[in-house]
């Protein structure tokens, strides 16, 4: 790699997929969280997602911030430090970054290996910009490398990433974005809009069975990677829209009575019996808007896709404290 790009591993420890597993299948309702989707293959799956025609959020998130980009500049002005905790292949920041003309580039992402490619080929691409690559697990911290300079932040939030968080935990991440802002910080955030249940249905449901590959992925994982017993083909991708919870949830059910055996435990599953992978939250604009004051961050200015599809929203730190 060449000097533009410097690479920090901070090794989260919290990707260990044995210990989330072993937790996650004693529980009565079982659970994996959504951060082990992306190995080397989830995180190309996901790109293979973002190309489905039903998966409408790309495409809408990229339409707003291309018509905005240039408003956004005349408020944040060049020079900023931006960071993007879970940048994945790097194609968003592409949209802003001659524009914004940062001082320097961060992106922040679980899977090393993808990071570490994808920073290479931004770098290719843009020869003068700064980029420092931290593998970390954003929902844990958020480190900026010591060798970034010490100008004014802008925190990358695209994707609708938020909506893998319970409201509480989005709260409790939006304070920890705040803190890694400071005084005069920003954040440009990407939040997916509550719709008609079948255009959300649909999304996660594509006709190719991308998400199903995706949500099927992490019991690959599981039998390769921890050398368990474990039978992919027993499973059936489910995902849907829970109105009275506003968000998407995506699980695995077991199609008979099983077993999965992990390093001498035994973890049984019922027939139809499900293992909840993810939570998509969608949030109506006035609800995140209320959600971000809340964390103390102050709405600046928000744009909204055709149909209020999407939203994307910059927001600064509120002065009352930091
Ligand atoms: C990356 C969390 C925004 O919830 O839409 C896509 C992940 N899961 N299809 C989303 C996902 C299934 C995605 N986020």
């Amino acid at each position: 790699m060449s000097q533009q790009v410097t690479f920090h591993d901070h090794k989260p420890k919290e990707s260990n997929l044995y210990s989330a597993i072993l937790y996650g299948f004693s529980q009565s309702a079982k659970t994996i969280p959504p951060k082990f989707f992306y190995n080397e293959r989830g995180s190309r799956l996901f790109d293979e997602i973002c190309d489905q025609p039903e998966y409408y959020l790309p495409d809408a998130e990229k339409t707003v911030l291309n018509r905005c980009v240039n408003e956004i500049a005349e408020i944040t002005g060049e020079n900023r430090v931006i960071f993007e905790p879970g940048a994945g292949n790097l194609s968003k920041i592409r949209l802003l970054l001659d524009v914004l003309k940062p001082i320097a580039y961060v992106p922040m992402d679980i899977s090393s290996d993808f990071l570490k490619s994808a920073a290479a080929g931004l770098a290719g691409d843009y020869p003068w910009l700064p980029i420092h690559a931290a593998c970390v697990d954003f929902t844990h911290s958020l480190p900026l490398p010591e060798a970034v300079p010490d100008k004014p932040r802008l925190a990358f939030f695209p994707g609708s990433s938020l909506g893998n968080f319970h409201r509480a935990e989005a709260k409790e991440f939006l304070l920890m974005i705040r803190q890694a802002l400071g005084r005069e910080g920003m954040l440009l955030i990407g939040v997916d809009t509550k719709k008609s249940v079948s255009v959300l249905n649909a999304a996660y449901n594509d006709a190719a069975g991308i998400t199903a590959k995706f949500n099927l992925n992490l019991l690959w994982r599981i039998r390769h990677e921890l050398q368990a017993e474990c039978e992919p083909d027993n499973f059936d991708h489910h995902a849907f829209y829970n109105r009275d919870e506003g968000r998407i949830e995506m699980h695995l059910v077991s199609q008979r009575e099983q077993a999965v055996r992990i390093n001498g435990h035994r973890f049984s599953f019922d027939p139809g019996e499900t293992v909840q992978t993810e939570c998509s939250y969608k949030y109506a604009p006035e609800e995140f808007l209320a959600l971000a004051t809340d964390a103390g961050l102050q709405p600046i200015k928000h744009w909204l896709a055709k149909d209020e599809l999407f939203a994307v929203y910059l927001l600064g730190v509120s002065a009352w404290e930091v």
